[in-house]
């Protein structure tokens, strides 16, 4: 008798098996919009990483669960495998490259800056400028703090202030404790349409490829690519992108 019972429950095992898709973790840090954030009303994280995200893992047949850390835990997280593949609007660099593989870009990026309409900084020139001295707010492991940390605090041209996220990089603006922002252009427009009295400069900082993170010398890399590749050929990219980004 007590061996049928134990068959019994190794089958209940192996057919709750079947029947669940195992989970593929995006970790990303939520509060990025248009790319990543909590919608007000359902309290759930949504944006254009995590459709594109939710859709990769329904192509590759695997159930999408988003894990929401500082931006600079995602890489820690996808090397360590306490998530299958870091999505965060994050921008492929030399440095990253040194720890994780990053699929095809699905995305351009751009670093700008924001600052409050009555501001003396009129350009992205006037932060490099010889004896300029601003405070500058980012949030913390971003390519905005590496760029500001290497060609401005490093030369003696201001002081970097880092955030945990860049909600609060702007509200340190808004308050006045620093001078400008620098962050991605779309989640920028999005602060400057939430906040009164900012205004993006028009000139930028740089351009850079947003990618997603996978652990070096995974086999997803390659499935994440295809996956990736025929959402993009068959529209799913574009009208998400459309969806948070309209163009009209
Ligand atoms: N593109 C920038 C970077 O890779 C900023 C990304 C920040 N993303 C986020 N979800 N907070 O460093």
């Amino acid at each position: 008798m007590k061996k049928i019972a134990a068959i019994a429950l190794v089958m209940m095992f192996v057919l709750t098996g079947m029947a669940m898709a195992e989970t593929l973790k995006m970790g990303t840090n939520a509060s990025f919009p248009p790319y990543e954030y909590y919608d007000d009303e359902t309290g759930k994280i949504v944006g254009i990483d995590a459709e594109v995200g939710a859709a990769i893992a329904e192509k590759l047949g695997y159930d999408f669960e988003i894990v929401d850390m500082d931006f600079d835990a995602i890489i820690p997280a996808v090397t360590t495998g306490k998530v299958d593949f870091g999505m965060a609007g994050m921008t492929v660099t030399e440095d990253r490259l040194q720890s994780v593989d990053f699929s095809d870009s699905y995305a351009t990026g751009i670093q700008s800056v924001i600052v409050a309409e009555d501001s003396d900084i009129t350009s992205v020139d006037d932060l490099f400028a010889e004896g300029a001295n601003y405070t500058i707010g980012v949030q913390q492991g971003t390519t905005g703090d590496i760029y500001c940390s290497d060609g401005i605090e490093d030369k003696g041209l201001g002081t970097v202030e880092r955030y945990k996220t860049g909600a609060d990089a702007v509200l340190a603006l808004t308050s006045g404790k620093v001078d400008c922002v620098v962050i991605d252009n779309e989640p920028a427009k999005n602060y400057v349409a939430a906040n009164e009295g900012l205004k993006i400069l028009d000139t930028q900082y740089a351009v850079e490829d947003y990618a997603i993170a996978l652990a070096k010398d995974s086999e997803l890399t390659e499935k994440v690519n295809e996956a990736l590749q025929s959402l993009i050929d068959d529209g799913t990219v574009a009208a998400v992108v459309e969806k948070y980004i309209p163009s009209k």
